[in-house]
């Protein structure tokens, strides 16, 4: 039997603070815009609010690259207006989780500019800092976003700093017990404001074994993918266990980790003595790109794929504890485009996937925008994105021999930028995200007709399905099975559908989906009530089999209220 923890049972949306709402007409979002809309995410009926990163920093990634922990950065407010939004969030019910990024800072926090200013100076050893092999850099890795891993350091001969994102993202050494000091005092900080906990960024890299020379080339770039030096190496554990112990754990934190652990670790992960209280998997969130994570290598990926990853990645999380659901963040494209070809993409698909993923087992995560439908942006020249691993892609795919027109279909189609356009609030100028003649991003050009005030008013918009699939798993009689229900694959003879039950104590609940954009015939086995659907429903549902029509999602039980 699952324990019962707060965690557990929320629903959690995720904000890019800089998309979500601007509130002093700069064109770029605030933390009085969010403030703002504390009481739409309350009607939406989430529980918890995960802000991705707000502290001081240059945005070269969007904020994940910081240059002071403690202060929030001028462009989202002041920290007074942080701990207003924590005060008021709290008051509605809601908890915050803020983003914690400690496997780097930005290459202007004062630790860095330090340990460049002195090479006798403490800090030089707070960051990786190596010597170059033959006049080249300690070796050949290539960095997370695609160019080198090693940045040489400016007025020194021979030296080279880590970075396993970009440049002005150096890594932090962790074998140094004051850096880690450093880390956990300054997460104590912010726990003590009365945080709900953090979601923790790119963790898994933090140890790093470190060899030199030419390793085996797996790229025409002549590099090696950084990720099998520094993921999840022998020796991290010490470090989380201490970091769990010295913060997480003292104040009852949820956590969640970015984390895509292999099965034979799992259970030391998100079991009930975890580092963590859930972790994200990336099975298939990421099934469209290769494991080297290049977005212009086609994946050629299939439902029954998507099936297969679904199962496994649920059986395995249930197996070992708890697990993380999504869809979208801010690293993803937009779900619908992801999954369904352009000219499938309608209300019926957009309410089959949130079926699909808001009745799993674990804690859903919605990103901003996804509970109304949002869709990919398409930008004429590559010089209109901002995110930096989208350039990086773009001129990897052209070395590699795509034709520039080649490669900017394919960002086009895969960039991080593209779920990071302004949200899409009504039909006003800027869709109501912003009073500025031009905003950090475009909006997409589809606003008139997505947008909040739209689906709010139409109770047959993908808000309004959003919305009940949330009520389901806080206030029906199907959120305890919704929750810590088992869940179960069901073998359904045919193929081309994604069958499963969540099981608890003689309850059942079947959800039925059908990916694809013709009718499918499915077994009915005697489960009666109707618990939500996206089409209306129609008589021969009691038959011995039915048919589901194009995109159809629907969920039965043998139990209801
Ligand atoms: C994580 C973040 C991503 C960021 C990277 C480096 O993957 O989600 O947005 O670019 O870490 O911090």
């Amino acid at each position: 039997m699952t324990t019962k923890d707060w965690w557990k049972e929320s629903v959690v949306y995720q904000v890019y603070p800089k998309s979500f709402q601007d509130s002093d007409g700069d064109g770029f979002g605030d933390l009085r815009g969010i403030i703002n809309r504390l009481d739409y995410l309350k009607e939406l009926g989430i529980d918890v609010l995960w802000l991705c990163p707000v502290y001081q920093s240059p945005m070269d990634d969007g904020g994940y690259d910081i240059s002071d922990y403690y202060t929030i950065d001028e462009r989202f407010g002041t920290n007074e207006e942080m701990d207003e939004l924590l005060e008021k969030a709290n008051r509605l019910g809601i908890k915050v989780l803020m983003d914690l990024v400690v496997n780097h800072t930005s290459d202007e926090h004062e630790w860095f500019q330090k340990a460049l200013a002195d090479p006798d100076s403490k800090y030089r050893d707070y960051y990786i800092f190596r010597e170059g092999v033959d006049g080249n850099p300690p070796n050949n890795w290539r960095s997370y976003f695609g160019d080198a891993a090693w940045e040489k350091v400016p007025n020194e001969e021979n030296l080279f700093y880590l970075h396993a994102f970009t440049k002005k993202q150096p890594d932090l050494n962790w074998e140094n017990e004051e850096v880690r000091e450093e880390i956990y005092k300054m997460i104590n900080h912010w726990l003590d404001k009365g945080l709900g906990g953090f979601r923790i960024d790119a963790i898994l890299n933090i140890k790093k074994e470190i060899e030199y020379g030419q390793l085996e080339v797996d790229g025409e770039d002549g590099r090696a993918f950084i990720g099998h030096w520094i993921l999840n190496k022998p020796g991290i554990e010490e470090w989380l266990e201490e970091m769990q112990e010295r913060t997480f754990r003292p104040h009852n934190s949820m956590t969640v980790a970015e984390a895509d652990v292999p099965e034979e670790r799992l259970a030391e992960y998100i079991g009930e003595d975890g580092y963590y209280s859930m972790v994200f998997d990336f099975s298939y969130t990421d099934i469209d790109v290769p494991a080297t994570g290049e977005w212009f290598v086609d994946s050629n990926w299939t439902w029954q794929q998507m099936r297969e990853r679904i199962f496994n990645s649920q059986l395995m999380t249930q197996r070992n504890g708890w697990g993380a659901l999504y869809l979208e963040n801010h690293d993803q494209p937009r779900s619908i485009n992801k999954y369904i070809p352009v000219e499938h993409i309608n209300d019926y698909s957009k309410k089959m996937l949130a079926t699909l993923f808001m009745c799993l087992r674990g804690t859903p995560f919605i990103y901003q925008g996804q509970e109304i439908g949002m869709e990919n942006i398409t930008l004429a020249d590559i010089d209109t994105f901002d995110d930096v691993a989208t350039y990086a892609q773009y001129y990897r795919g052209i070395a590699s021999g795509l034709t520039e027109e080649e490669a900017l279909k394919i960002v086009n189609h895969r960039s991080r930028d593209n779920s990071r356009t302004p949200m899409q609030w009504d039909s006003t100028q800027q869709a109501g995200f912003s009073g500025a003649e031009t905003t950090w991003f475009p909006v997409n050009s589809n606003y008139e007709t997505i947008n909040v005030e739209n689906e709010w008013n139409n109770p047959n918009s993908v808000l309004h399905y959003y919305r009940q699939l949330i009520a389901l798993r806080k206030n029906s009689p199907y959120q305890e099975n919704l929750i810590y229900g088992e869940f179960v694959p069901v073998a359904e003879k045919n193929k081309e559908v994604i069958v499963y039950e969540r099981q608890l104590e003689g309850q059942i609940i079947r959800v039925l989906i059908n990916p694809t954009s013709v009718e499918q015939r499915v077994k009915h086995d005697g489960l009666n009530y109707f618990v939500i659907g996206n089409y209306p429903v129609e008589n021969d549902m009691l038959e011995e089999s039915f048919v589901l029509r194009p995109f159809e999602s629907i969920v039965l039980a043998n139990y209801g209220g």
